[in-house]
């Protein structure tokens, strides 16, 4: 096996081989996650704490999922009830923590950057389960996980991303896997949630920025449709939702236009009826379930890359 990893905050530090290995390991778990005894040796004697203090129903029960399948003590702890409601601070939390001898903290945070601090407090491991607009490695993971086990390969592919792309971690940690692993990204939406080309393209310069998404679908390969995040139509960053869903919304009729080997992605929670429509999330396109179900053998992998 090659070199343990100690943290995974984002996909900035993650080779292309580093990345495909996960991704075979993964098809080793999905294996292990189909016997009738789910559960392998990996993390026996280990402790996970799952450390959340944004809400989450993917991500938490997913990497709760995957640490029980590898045997590990598993933990839950959320914000709320907990010392933080006293005033105790991020930093003190992970102590205390690393004090009843948690081994891999994974941790989601509503402040981009916080997973950087705790790692630099914590002497075991730390996972990222989000952090702000910054990262999300495990759902690009998963997300490349799913493309390469629905389309055969992630290189050449014609990824389309649309949405509210400015205020997405989705998007940043798929920028680092997808460029890495060969793909051709466009990012669709409005200048608005898009903000200056310059901004993507001094980080990514091979990806494409493209306000207008019909012309896009009958050259895409994956089309992923991205949370509208509602709370950004009070700062004014778009004039109406309706408005939105016209131009962007995945809609069976644009779901006609996408080639017939052509994937819709959607990192979940859905606002159905305004990026996406039900009929279109349901299709047989639709790898949105997918995604879920394969979040659970990333995570194991990613975990037992972790392991030491
Ligand atoms: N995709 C994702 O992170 O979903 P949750 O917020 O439900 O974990």
């Amino acid at each position: 096996m090659s070199e343990l990893r100690r943290h995974a905050i984002d996909l900035d530090d993650f080779s292309a081989a580093e990345i495909e290995e996960i991704l075979e390991t993964a098809e080793s778990m999905r294996e292990v996650l189909g016997r009738e005894i789910k559960q392998v040796p990996v993390l026996r004697g280990k402790t996970v704490v799952n450390m959340f203090f944004e809400e989450s129903t993917r991500t938490r029960i997913s990497f709760e999922l995957a640490a029980r399948a590898l045997s590990a003590n598993v933990v839950a702890f959320t914000a709320r009830g907990s010392s933080v409601e006293k005033g105790e601070s991020l930093v003190d939390t992970v102590r205390t923590l690393q004090a009843l001898g948690a081994d891999i903290i994974v941790m989601r945070h509503s402040q981009s950057g916080a997973p950087y601090l705790v790692a630099r407090h914590f002497r075991g491991s730390l996972i990222n389960a989000g952090d702000g607009r910054h990262a999300h490695p495990t759902q690009a993971l998963l997300d490349l996980y799913t493309m390469r086990s629905r389309l055969g390969q992630i290189r050449d592919l014609n990824v389309v991303i649309v949405g509210d792309v400015l205020h997405s971690r989705v998007v940043r940690s798929n920028l680092w896997g997808l460029t890495r692993l060969g793909a051709r990204v466009t990012l669709c939406g409005p200048p608005t949630l898009i903000g200056p080309a310059a901004f993507w393209t001094a980080t990514w310069p091979t990806i494409r920025i493209v306000h207008e998404l019909d012309p896009l679908l009958p050259e895409a390969d994956v089309v992923m449709a991205l949370r509208l995040q509602k709370e950004r139509m009070q700062s004014g960053l778009l004039p109406a939702l309706r408005e939105y869903t016209r131009v962007y919304g995945l809609t069976a009729e644009r779901l006609a236009r996408l080639p017939k080997h052509a994937i819709v992605m959607h990192p979940g929670p859905m606002n159905e009826g305004i990026e996406i429509f039900p009929e279109v999330a349901t299709a047989s396109p639709a790898a949105i379930e997918e995604q879920v179900t394969n979040g659970v053998a990333v995570r194991m992998a990613l975990l037992y890359r972790m392991a030491g």
